[in-house]
């Protein structure tokens, strides 16, 4: 399994990196509309700082044709670095580009996939992961879990590398029926997770657990100063 943070926010990723077991970090113009109007390159420089190149970086295409796709790119291998995972959405002109990028060695995240199909053809361009939008396709009467499971049948099938990173979320048990129905990553935002371990059941559960210890030892006292 891997996590992601789906933010571009400096300070959340350096305050949760430490506490979630993540692999990288994702992002899109609207996660970055978010930042407000950011040095966009060396916003990105700063975020490979802290997470160094054992983790991914997943920047998203603006342009829509090749052509423009694939300039988009290079600006970004070129003026952050070359490990970043190339985040192109799944049309006609993106699998276009992807082929071409793919076969140049970058690394590459099919994106805005809301059906079986987009997920089918971006396996063939040999992208290295493929984002469903999980609530997203939720909001439309798609059901995410059957078009994570079909990917992940046909990755099994015939062996492709690809990995897919679920995106999209709005709660944890998304999150969790993410990986049930065979995704191997999935990119969430800090958020949702701090939020999941932060439920009542699990606080009252603790604060009973040192009230009791309290009882016995007193309230200054824990094991390692026994
Ligand atoms: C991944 O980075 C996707 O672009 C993103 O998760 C979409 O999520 P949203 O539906 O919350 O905008």
């Amino acid at each position: 399994m891997k996590f992601m943070f789906d933010t571009a926010n400096i300070e959340d990723i350096k305050e949760y990196k430490d506490i979630f077991p993540i692999t990288g970090i994702t992002s899109n113009p609207s996660i970055i509309k978010k930042e407000g109007k950011i040095d966009f390159f060396n916003h990105f420089k700063e975020i490979r700082k802290i997470l160094g190149f054992e983790k991914s970086i997943h920047i998203q295409v603006v342009a829509e044709n090749c052509e423009g796709i694939i300039k988009d790119a290079e600006t970004i291998l070129e003026n952050i670095d070359n490990k970043i995972y190339i985040k192109i959405p799944v049309t006609e002109e993106g699998l276009k580009a992807m082929r071409l990028l793919k076969s140049k060695g970058v690394n590459i995240t099919a994106t805005a996939v809301y059906t079986k199909i987009q997920s089918l053809l971006a396996l063939e361009t040999g992208a290295d992961f493929i984002a469903p939008y999980f609530n997203r396709m939720e909001n439309i009467g798609i059901n995410p879990r059957e078009v994570i499971e079909t990917t992940a049948n046909m990755i099994n099938k015939y062996n492709y590398s690809t990995e897919i990173l679920t995106a999209s979320f709005r709660n944890i048990g998304q999150v969790v029926d993410a990986f049930s129905s065979g995704s191997q990553a999935v990119t969430v935002p800090p958020q949702i997770l701090h939020d999941s371990l932060m439920m009542p059941s699990i606080q009252k559960a603790i604060g009973d657990f040192t009230l009791d210890w309290e009882n016995i030892f007193g309230k200054e006292k824990s094991i390692y100063n026994l």
